[in-house]
């Protein structure tokens, strides 16, 4: 997971922009309330991405210089999902561009994967102020968004970074210690998911790139089953 590796930017097709550079099974329903008779479920990427882009339904829009929609490609197999974006996603509009952004290409590219290869969402669209954690109502605000993401992606394994995504992903307040390492399940599909450490936390604390490396491990076998 050291590996310094880039890849260039490249759209094969159906991708967002882009960047240089079990079974334990837990069934946690989708929040029905904020999915309900909302007319973002009917929303095709492109008007996904219009609405978002222009979304003031939380307090989150005013400190934001754009919102942040999401990158990678549309079909992906591996759904990524971080919390929120920082000050340097806030400026380019796209997820993990940061040094977290650096770590979680490497982390990917360690389990085969490229950046472009995997589709990277985040909790909440807009910036937090001075990076402070969403608040719930701002979480539950941008949910219908990350639903109808992954409705159209309809991926085969989500994996949560960090307490905030895990959280909120599976309606509990366990900590990530405790969800890591085990096959989960998101929503009525029952999409696999797996937790791990949020590569921002993994750089404060190098020593647990040990136990996400065994989640990406146990994420790669997860799609590695579905797939066969
Ligand atoms: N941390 C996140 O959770 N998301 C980002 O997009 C960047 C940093």
């Amino acid at each position: 997971m050291g590996i310094q590796a880039w890849v260039r930017r490249d759209d094969g097709g159906g991708n967002d922009q882009l960047m240089v550079s079990a079974d334990d099974s837990v069934t946690v329903p989708m929040n029905t309330a904020a999915s309900a008779g909302d007319e973002i479920t009917t929303l095709d990427w492109e008007p996904l991405r219009e609405r978002v882009l222009v979304c003031t339904k939380c307090a989150l829009h005013k400190g934001r210089t754009q919102a942040v929609f999401g990158v990678g490609n549309r079909k992906a197999q591996w759904l990524i999902i971080g919390e929120a974006p920082g000050a340097d996603e806030d400026r380019q509009g796209e997820p993990f561009v940061g040094r977290a952004g650096k770590l979680l290409n490497n982390m990917l590219l360690a389990v085969g994967l490229r950046r472009e290869e995997v589709y990277i969402a985040n909790i909440v669209k807009c910036r937090p102020p001075n990076n402070r954690d969403p608040q719930p109502e701002e979480a539950q605000s941008c949910e219908p968004y990350l639903q109808r993401q992954i409705a159209l992606i309809q991926p085969k394994l989500i994996l949560a970074l960090g307490r905030i995504a895990a959280q909120n992903l599976l309606k509990t307040s366990e900590a990530v210690g405790a969800l890591r390492g085990k096959r989960l399940r998101y929503g009525d599909a029952g999409i696999p998911l797996v937790v791990t450490y949020h590569p921002a936390y993994l750089l404060r604390s190098p020593r647990e790139k040990r136990k996400a490396w065994l989640d990406l491990q146990l994420a790669r076998e997860i799609v590695a089953a579905i797939s066969s």
